[in-house]
């Protein structure tokens, strides 16, 4: 549960920082009225994607987990015009509303929606000439984050980025004997403390989605 004050903050920090946008308000009401869940990443987060994609001169983004492209958005703006964001999407109704909803940002020359289970779009990504990509975010189901890491380190130019979400979840990445999802990230992480191919840390965040965190790796070979 977010404590008040956190979302209190995160609603100041918003207010100051991150101007209201008629195509990302509109891509969140359309997403709310088709019964999608609200598990997008706030105004904030989505304007950290941005930065940090712009930040390694990002031609090209692979999103997996699209949900209704609000964070597709945020990362399509980060792109020049001839630039592309490969989004990965299993849910038929998600995509559908993710579609229309980057159509209405005027972003669709700039978004490749792949409907399917992520690690299929993978495998085919990788043998399709969309690879190398400068910066991948992740925030798909939990469970798949080891496989789904291994394949964006694998398709990431050396000093790329890529971002995972959820990687605390209010602390249940503590439980040694929790769920799928927080093994998932406990064998991530493990993982990826070891992984030579990239540098990594995380951070806790709270905010109006409550306690959660955010894993960075930069691609360094
Ligand atoms: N990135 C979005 C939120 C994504 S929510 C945003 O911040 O705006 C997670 C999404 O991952 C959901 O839409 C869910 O349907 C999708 N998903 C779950 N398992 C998946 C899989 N195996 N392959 C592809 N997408 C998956
Ligand atoms: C959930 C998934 C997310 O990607 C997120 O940011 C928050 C919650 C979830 O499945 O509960
Ligand atoms: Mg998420």
């Amino acid at each position: 549960m977010p404590d008040e004050r956190w979302t209190a903050v995160d609603a100041y920090l918003t207010d100051a920082l991150v101007p209201p946008d008629a195509a990302l308000d509109a891509a969140l009401d359309a997403s709310a009225a088709a019964g999608l869940p609200a598990i997008q990443v706030t105004p904030n987060e989505g304007k950290l994607l941005h930065l940090l994609a712009r930040a390694v001169d990002a031609r090209r983004i692979l999103e997996i987990g699209t949900l209704g492209g609000y964070s597709t958005i945020w990362l399509a703006r980060a792109l020049p015009p001839d630039g592309r964001v490969v989004t990965l999407e299993v849910e038929p109704r998600h995509a559908e509303v993710a579609r229309a909803n980057v159509e209405r940002a005027g972003l669709s020359s700039r978004v490749d929606l792949r409907l399917g289970r992520a690690l299929d779009s993978l495998a085919a990504l990788a043998a399709d000439g969309s690879a190398p990509f400068d910066f991948v975010f992740i925030d798909a189901d939990k469970a798949g984050i080891p496989g789904y890491f291994d394949w964006a380190v694998r398709l990431t130019r050396r000093g790329g980025l890529v971002v995972v979400d959820n990687v605390v979840r209010g602390g249940r990445v503590l439980d040694e004997e929790a769920d799928a999802d927080v093994q998932g990230i406990r064998r991530f992480l493990a993982r990826a403390a070891h992984d030579s191919r990239v540098v990594v840390t995380a951070l806790q965040t709270v905010g109006s989605k409550g306690h959660d965190g955010f894993a960075l790796a930069l691609v360094t070979g």
